[in-house]
This record gives C-alpha cells, structure tokens and sequence, in this order.
C-alpha cells in the first residue's frame, strides 16, 4: 500500500549546514504490518513519518500510496488523503487544552463533517478500548501525558484509515502501559487490515510489531541483534485487544 522509494530530505540549518534528516530511504509498508522504527534523537525520525504521510514533500525520490505518488496528487486529492486515509499521532500530540479528551479525540472525524455527536458516538469506544473511557469528560490540560497521547491515538484511529503513522505515541507511558497499547495497535492493523508504523524507543514495546528498522543518520538499517531481537520475527499470537473483558 505505501511505498518510499530513495526518498530524501534534506534542510538547511541555522549556520547554514546542510543537514540530511533522511537520506535516500526505500520501505514498503504492507496491510496487517505493525513497523517499528527505532533511533536516536536527530536520526530523522518524524521527518520520515511525515513524508510517509504526505505532510511534508521530498527532495529527491517518491512516496506512493496504493500506487499514487503523493507529491503528483492535486491539493484537494491530497488534503482528502491525509483527512480520510492516513491517522496520525503527532509527537507533540496537538490536542486543544480546553477541550475535553472525547471532544479532542472527535476533531478530526467533525472536521471530515461528522456532527460532534456523531463524532463523539465513534470515539467513545476507542477511548474505552484505550483504557481512558473513564477520563473522557476530562479536559486535556488535566490530563497526564501517557492519558493525552493515548486521545491522540484514538483522534488518529477515528477515521478508520488505511495507514496509521504515530510519532513515539508511548513515549511518557511506561513499560506495561506502553506495551499493552502496542499490542492493541497490532491487533488493530490485523483486525482492520491496515498498516501502522511506529516510532518507539522502547525495545520491548517492539515484541508487539510484526518487524523493526533502526534509523540512523536518516539512513534505514534492520535492527541490530539484541534485546529486541526477537521484534524482528511476527509475533506467534496476535495480542488480545486492550481492555476488552472477558
Ligand atoms: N524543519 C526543519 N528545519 C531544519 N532542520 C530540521 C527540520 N526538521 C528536522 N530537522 C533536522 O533534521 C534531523 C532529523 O530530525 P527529525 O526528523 O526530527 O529526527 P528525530 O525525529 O529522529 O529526532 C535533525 O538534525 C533535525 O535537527
Ligand atoms: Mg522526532
């Protein structure tokens, strides 16, 4: 479904280096694939989850969506894209501190045309199934931050999309929080049949991805061996959904 081929971006920094935040990366992303991306702070991470999301254009190379390059499709076909086929978990999570977390998780549905009620009817379950059911009336600024990335999480899994790209959406969770919201992205992507990759600095979270590339110097690489090793390898079971009860 999403395929980069020798994409590269590269800026300008404030002393007028050129700095190569990805550098000519190909990755084919397919349904059912829960990818995590590992590496270090200025590897170029977040750049890449952007041009996989068409929110930022390459340099050099293309990024094609079920055979469409994205940076060839007209504003209009490209707004709808990232609207109605892409989810995405900003690293700095853009929720509105006065509103509330179901309110926050239903913006990107209303802003697709969904009433608020129509909306907030979707995404109460996937608040529930995220283990913050009982904090949707919160408003976000009272929030904890592991509370606030897993209301992006839901905003980004509300429009049902295709492809989900989540910028280190477990990074202030820990360990158990982390991995069992992994594990709830992977059965998300088997159940709906839909590619997810993630940037995670957490090896363990990883057991739950079906593979993982390290990232460095915007270079991609395959993991290392390790202790998370073993992410490079499907998982033998598919982790039980989230918070459902038995
Ligand atoms: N808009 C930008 N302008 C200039 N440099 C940038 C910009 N965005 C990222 N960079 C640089 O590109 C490199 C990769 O950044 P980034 O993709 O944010 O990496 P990561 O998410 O792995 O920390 C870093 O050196 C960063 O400073
Ligand atoms: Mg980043």
């Amino acid at each position: 479904m999403l395929e980069l081929r020798g994409v590269s971006k590269h800026y300008t920094a404030p002393d007028g280096d050129r700095v190569r935040a990805v550098d000519g990366v190909s990755l084919t992303l397919r349904d059912h694939e829960l990818l995590a991306l590992y590496g270090p702070s200025g590897s170029g991470k977040t750049t890449l989850l952007l041009l996989a999301a068409g929110l930022t254009r390459p340099d050099a190379g293309t990024v094609c969506f079920d055979g469409h390059d994205l940076a060839r499709l007209s504003r209009r076909d490209a707004a709808r894209h990232r609207l109605t086929t892409v989810g995405f978990v900003f690293q700095t999570l853009r929720l509105v501190p006065g509103l509330t977390a179901i309110d926050n998780a239903a913006l990107k549905l209303m802003a697709a045309g969904a009433t608020r009620r129509e909306a907030r009817r979707e995404v109460a379950p996937l608040l529930e199934r995220l283990g913050i059911g009982g904090r949707a009336d919160q408003p976000a600024a009272e929030l904890s931050v592991g509370e606030r990335q897993r209301v992006a999480i839901a905003r980004a899994l509300s429009n049902g999309p295709r492809l989900v790209l989540a910028d280190e959406p477990t990074g202030s969770l820990d360990s158990r929080r982390a991995s069992e919201v992994l594990a709830l992205l992977a059965a998300i992507a088997a159940e709906r049949s839909i590619a997810i990759a993630i940037v995670t600095h957490d090896p363990a979270a990883a057991a739950s991805a079906t593979r993982a590339l390290r990232l460095h110097d915007g270079h991609l690489e395959p993991l290392a061996a390790g202790a998370a090793a073993e992410a490079v390898e499907p998982p033998a079971v598919v982790p039980a959904p989230l918070g459902e009860r038995g």
